[in-house]
Order: C-alpha cells, then sequence, then structure tokens
C-alpha cells in the first residue's frame, strides 16, 4: 500500500504530527567554545548572499595546482564544480603538511583490537607510505582512471591505499570487509576493477577472521582482476594463486618518493556501493575538487576541528562513506590527528571505547546512535570508570538520534559540558548537509537542524511545495552542492530516476523529514519507514524514541504489519535494560507509554521483548526482517546481517509474546 502523502494531511494528522514534537529540551553552546568556534552565525548569511562565492571560499583551503574557471557548471541534474581547476587529493591531504612542517605530527594514532598492537603514523610517515603504495600500484600496471578494488580491515594500509589511488588518479571502490564474496564479486564487476588490495584477515572481536578466501572465491567469478594484494596482518594460512603478490613483497622495495600529477576538479575520486532497499547496489561516484572541499569544511565547521589541538575520533568503518569522508579525507585534508580503531566496542570488555579516549585524550567523538544505545544497555557506570574530560565535541551520524539516546550521550560521555552535533547526510551527498554547529546552534535532541552554510534543504510535500514552519513531509535539496555525487557508476539513467525525479528540479533524500514551529528540520527515517496507521502518517523513529524513553528499554525497533481493520499496525521489539526483569504486564505498561507519549494513534498493536535487534553491519536496523516475523511470514534474506543467528533468538521468543 502506497503511503498517505504528507501533502494531504487530515487535520487529525496534523495534530498527531505537533503532538509527536514535543521535545522541548535545548542544548545553547558552552559559551568558551562559541567564543573561539571557528564558524559563527555571519556564515550561514554570507553562503545565503553568494553562495557560490561562499564555496569558491572553501575551496580556497585546498592546494591548487590550477585554479578553477567557474565555480559551478550546472547541466541538471549533472554537477560539475570548480571547473577547470587542477589539484591532487594526496597532495592536499599528506605532503602539504609535511612541506608546511608539520612532518612529525601525527596523522593517526592506530590502535589495533588485540591490546598493546598499536601504531603512530605521522605526517612524514603517512606520505612515505603513500608515495611507495602509488609506486607499487603503478608497477602493477595501474594507471588514471582505472578501478581498484580494496577489501581490508581497519589497519592503516587501507587509508593508505585510498591515499595511493587518489594520487595516481585511480578510482578506489572501498568494500565493506564484512561482505560476502557475492557482494564482492558483484561490485568488482560493475566497477571493472582489474586490482584487488586485501589482507590475510583482520581482528573482530577478540579473533582473527579471515578475509582471503572470501577474495578468492570473489576473484573466481571476476577474469578482469589481474593481482591480488595481500597484507599480512594476523598471520593466518592462506591459500596462494598466480594473481596473488604480498603486500610486504611488492611495496617495501619501492622507492619513498612519488611525484604527484594534479588531476582534473572533476576527475573521478571513488566509487561506493549503497545497497539500497531493493535490486542492484548503486555504485555513488564521487569526483576530486568538489568533494574534497566540502568534506574538509564540514570537517572543520561542524567539528570545529582545530587541527594544532584536537585529537579527532570516528568510529565508524572505512569501509562506509562516514570513513571515507570523516576519518579519511576531510580530517587529513585540514591536517587533523585522528585516532583509527581496528576493532568492536566490545573487546576485550565493554569499556573499550573510553580507554581509547582517555588513552589518547580525545577531544572529539563521532559515531552512530545505534552505538550510543548499545552504550546505554551496557550501564551507566562503564563509561564513568574513565576520564574523557579532554572530550569537546560530540557527532551522530547515520539514522534519527532518540531524544534520550542523545541526552545520555551529552549526559555519560560528554559530562554534560560537550555539544552533540547530529549530522544528517548520505553516502550520496559525501558530506554532511544538516547539523548544528557547535558554537552556534541551541541544539534540540533528536533534531538535525539546519542545513549548512551553502546548502538549500527543505521539507516539501508530495508536489514538491515547502511545507513551511509545522509542516511533515520529504526531505529535497533544492542546489547542487560540491560533494555531492556526480552520477551513478555506469547509469546515468538511474541517477536521473532515483534522485532527480521524483520532485522537478530538487534532489529527493528518500528520508521523511518535519520542520518544527522554529524552522528546524527533524529526520524521520527512510520514507519507506513511515507507517500509515488509519490513514496517519507515523514514523517507526518516532515510535521508537517514545519506547526508548521508557527507563526500562535499552533498544526499540518498529515496523508497521498490514492489518485488517487499521491498514498498517505498530509492531514493537523491544530489548530491556540489563537490569530489567521481563514481566507479564511489561508489553501493557509500554504500549500505555507510547499512548501517553504520542498520542493514542500512535499505540504499538504489540510489544516483543527480544534478546537483540537484527542489523546490518553498518548498523542499520533491518526493518524488512522483522515486518516478516510481524506479518507471520518466512523470514526473507538474512544474508546481509551482522550476525545472522540474531533471527532464531527473535523467532524462538514469539511464541511467548503473542
Ligand atoms: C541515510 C543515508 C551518512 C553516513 C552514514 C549513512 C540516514 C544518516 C542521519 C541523521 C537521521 C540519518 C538517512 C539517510 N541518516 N544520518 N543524522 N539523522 N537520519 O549513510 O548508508 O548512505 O545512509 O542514513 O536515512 O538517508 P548511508
Amino acid at each position: 500500500m502506497a503511503p498517505e502523502t504528507p501533502g494531504s494531511e487530515s487535520r487529525e494528522t496534523q495534530e498527531t504530527l505537533s503532538n509527536l514534537l514535543n521535545e522541548t529540551r535545548r542544548f545553547a553552546p558552552p559559551a568558551e567554545l562559541a567564543a573561539s568556534a571557528n564558524v559563527t552565525a555571519e556564515a550561514y548569511e554570507e553562503a545565503a548572499r553568494d553562495r557560490l562565492a561562499f564555496w569558491d571560499k572553501q575551496a580556497d583551503r585546498l592546494t591548487w595546482s590550477k585554479r578553477w574557471d567557474t565555480t559551478l557548471e550546472w547541466n541538471a541534474p549533472f554537477a560539475k564544480w570548480f571547473v577547470g581547476g587542477e589539484l591532487n587529493v594526496a597532495y592536499n591531504c599528506v605532503d602539504r603538511h609535511v612541506e608546511a612542517g608539520h612532518g612529525d605530527k601525527v596523522a593517526y594514532h592506530w590502535e589495533g583490537e588485540p591490546e598493546g598492537d598499536s601504531r603512530t603514523i605521522t605526517y612524514a610517515d603517512l606520505q612515505r607510505e603513500v608515495a611507495k603504495t602509488a609506486n607499487a600500484l603503478q608497477e602493477l600496471g595501474v594507471g588514471k582512471g582505472d578501478r581498484v578494488a580494496v577489501y581490508l580491515p581497519m589497519i592503516p594500509e587501507l587509508p593508505i591505499t585510498m591515499l595511493a589511488c587518489a594520487r595516481i588518479g585511480a578510482i578506489h571502490s572501498v568494500v565493506f570487509g564484512g561482505f560476502s564474496a557475492t557482494a564482492l564479486s558483484g561490485r568488482i564487476k560493475d566497477a571493472d576493477a582489474k586490482v584487488v588490495v586485501t589482507a590475510d584477515g583482520g581482528y573482530r572481536r577478540g579473533a582473527p577472521s579471515a578475509l582471503k578466501p572470501t577474495v578468492d572465491e570473489a576473484v573466481k567469478e571476476c577474469p578482469g582482476i589481474e593481482h591480488v594484494v595481500v597484507v599480512r596482518r594476523t598471520g593466518q594460512e592462506v591459500a596462494q594463486t598466480d594473481k596473488d603478490i604480498w603486500w610486504h613483497d611488492l611495496v617495501e622495495r619501492q622507492p619513498e618518493t612519488h611525484e604527484a600529477q594534479p588531476h582534473d576538479a572533476e576527475h573521478p575520486l571513488y566509487i561506493l556501493y549503497t545497497s539500497g532497499t531493493t535490486g542492484r547496489p548503486k555504485g555513488i561516484l564521487h569526483t576530486t575538487g568538489g568533494y574534497l572541499t566540502q568534506t574538509a569544511y564540514t570537517h572543520y565547521s561542524v567539528f570545529d576541528l582545530k587541527p594544532e589541538t584536537d585529537v579527532y575520533w570516528c568510529t565508524a568503518d572505512i569501509g562506509w562513506v562516514t570513513g571515507h569522508s570523516y576519518i579519511v579525507y576531510g580530517p587529513l585534508a585540514n591536517g587533523a590527528t585522528s585516532v583509527i580503531y581496528e576493532g568492536t566496542p566490545d573487546t576485550p570488555h565493554r569499556g573499550r571505547f573510553w580507554e581509547v579516549v582517555q588513552k589518547y585524550g580525545v577531544t572529539i567523538l563521532y559515531t552512530a546512535p545505534t552505538a550510543i544505545r548499545t552504550f546505554m544497555k551496557w550501564g551507566d557506570d562503564i563509561p564513568a570508570k574513565f576520564d574523557m574530560s579532554s572530550l569537546r565535541v560530540l557527532g551522530s551520524v547515520g539514522e534519527p538520534i532518540n531524544p534520550e539516546a542523545y541526552v545520555w550521550y551529552r549526559e555519560h560521555i560528554g559530562g554534560n559540558r560537550t555539544p552533540v552535533v547530529d549530522t544528517w547526510w548520505q553516502t550520496e551527498t559525501g558530506a554532511i548537509m544538516i547539523s548544528p554547529l557547535p558554537g552556534v546552534t541551541s541544539a534540540k535532541p533528536g533534531a538535525a537542524m539546519r542545513p549548512l552554510p551553502g546548502i538549500t534543504a527543505d521539507v516539501v510535500d508530495d508536489q514538491g511545495n515547502s511545507v513551511g514552519n509545522g509542516g511533515g513531509g520529504y526531505l529535497a535539496i533544492r542546489d547542487p552542492w560540491p560533494s555531492m555525487l556526480r552520477t551513478i557508476w555506469g547509469d546515468d539513467q538511474r541517477y536521473i530516476d532515483t534522485y532527480w525525479s521524483r520532485f522537478e528540479g530538487m534532489y529527493f533524500a528518500g528520508d521523511g523529514a518535519k520542520r518544527d514551529d522554529d524552522g528546524d528540520i527533524w529526520l524521520l527515517g527512510r520514507v519507506d519507514d513511515v507507517m500509515l496507521v488509519s490513514g496517519h502518517n507515523i514514523s517507526t523513529t518516532e515510535v521508537e524514541s517514545a519506547l526508548v524513553s521508557h527507563p526500562k528499554v535499552a533498544e526499540a525497533a518498529v515496523v508497521g504489519a498490514t492489518d485488517p481493520v487499521t491498514g498498517q499496525a505498530i509492531v514493537s521489539f523491544v530489548i530491556l535494560r540489563g537490569s530489567v526483569e521481563e514481566s507479564d504486564d511489561i508489553a501493557a505498561e509500554l504500549r500505555n507509554h507510547v499512548a501517553r507519549t504520542l498520542g493514542p494513534i500512535a499505540k504499538p498493536r504489540q510489544i516483543l521483548v527480544v534478546p537483540e535487534l537484527p542489523k546490518t553491519r553498518s548498523g542499520k536496523i533491518m526493518r524488512r526482517l522483522l515486518r516478516d516475523v510481524a506479518e507471520n511470514r518466512s523470514i526473507g534474506d538474512v544474508t546481509t546481517l551482522a550476525d545472522s543467528t540474531v533471527m532464531n533468538l527473535i523467532s524462538e521468543k514469539l511464541p511467548s509474546a503473542k
């Protein structure tokens, strides 16, 4: 059934919507941070006066070999930014910092999962390693425009390989190390890559986990692959094929310098596949000048980065766009010192993250709501054991953050001092688009607030008209932005159809959103996560947030299940907090709590207490599988689950919950 369109809401629904937005807490920027913030409110006005001049100024943060002639060439929906300009991304991320006298500065504090296994990589080290790797790739015959698949764990060779590709103008396609052989071969074939860079394995939850067998299986299906470069990380036995070459045999003997050539501002930098709910994965294509401009600017403005003093840690995997933009390109372009952590948050104990914060004196932390909810579930006493007084800015990304999780994060991780920036963006947008600015915005827990300076986002109804304050609809972006995807690799038509056809002349993000009475934007999850209950549009996120605001609930996932009476009915899956005993009346208690919080229309038909929720490896809840459970179907494809046994645990719970 097609969801009710936001533009045709009844008055009744509008009333429900305003009930759903009853969050009134505000967190103003700390005075000290505001006084010395990188970006002030003036930036919004400056960008509003002349958006392109604003982006020209941000592009000037980079070092160009040749300055651009035209800021934007917009042949809708195909954009070219900084036309005629030339630069080298690796030079901008590495060499220029060394040339400026910062060679001894730490680029990465790399922390392996096995305790005590760490490496410090300075900008001078990085320059040497990138140069050697660039030489190595060229020796293998990789040239400008060739595609290189990268299937590595979170080890230094991953950013080094990406930068080496960027340096020689090869296009990297990083495939997350948790993906299957089928997923890997599909991506290799779609991009027609000629080399794969991988490792014997990586560490995961305290044990080596093999990668090479997956690559061997994938490469069998990919005749276009000429070489497989293998990093020795775990020392696991690996089968050798005639395409294999060890990283240490190839890279270590290379010259330590490499002359970087400038590339066109629109030269492709990388392809990154997004799964999408259905259909083949889409190869999102990002290019050089605009991408680096916006990742650098947003990393500087949204996190208030002070490269001299900050220690920045983004906990994402580099295999996702968050890692591309905010572990590799943005931070390095800004000359930041970052932490890279290889492992999981619970290895060898549940305080590992906070131990890392304490060890390196992390000042800026960027993580995801799913992680935050997990930490809440593990208990307040764990972070309390560590000294985290160095933290000054916290970030969130990946899904809407429930207000309760936001407040917990601020309080238990940020010591009630730190602003929390809830950053909305996508693989496709390349960089942060909507977010508070930590020195400017009085942030509301759960709201991404306003488009950043230079970005024109809006909430529109079904016809593409602005809904205005107090209205709900779809998130759309009105003007092209520097780090936008340029197309879907090899499929311009799909690019047009997916993003630029829903609304005339606007980019359709696929997210539901609301504008509150102050004009601030609240993201409501993917449009396909919007439920239609008795003709009312209810977002799964809002019901989840209501459930998580109950003291007994650690985590919640909500789906709309077909219902003969109401069209869709709300079915909730909840994980209780550690110390809470499951009792018979817990379901009734939670149903009433939601009804009280959001109004009776949002009262779940059913509450199922479960031990775990099904999540993808990037931490997104797979509501599709929960919908199968809720609608009594056999459970669909579980291959993209991080842990495929979770669905068995949930199914076992079913009879008792009915
Ligand atoms: C989708 C994009 C951006 C890097 C990680 C995910 C959701 C992301 C937020 C946020 C509400 C968010 C959206 C978006 N999303 N950040 N702060 N608030 N929703 O990248 O895998 O391309 O997913 O993630 O639904 O469309 P992605």
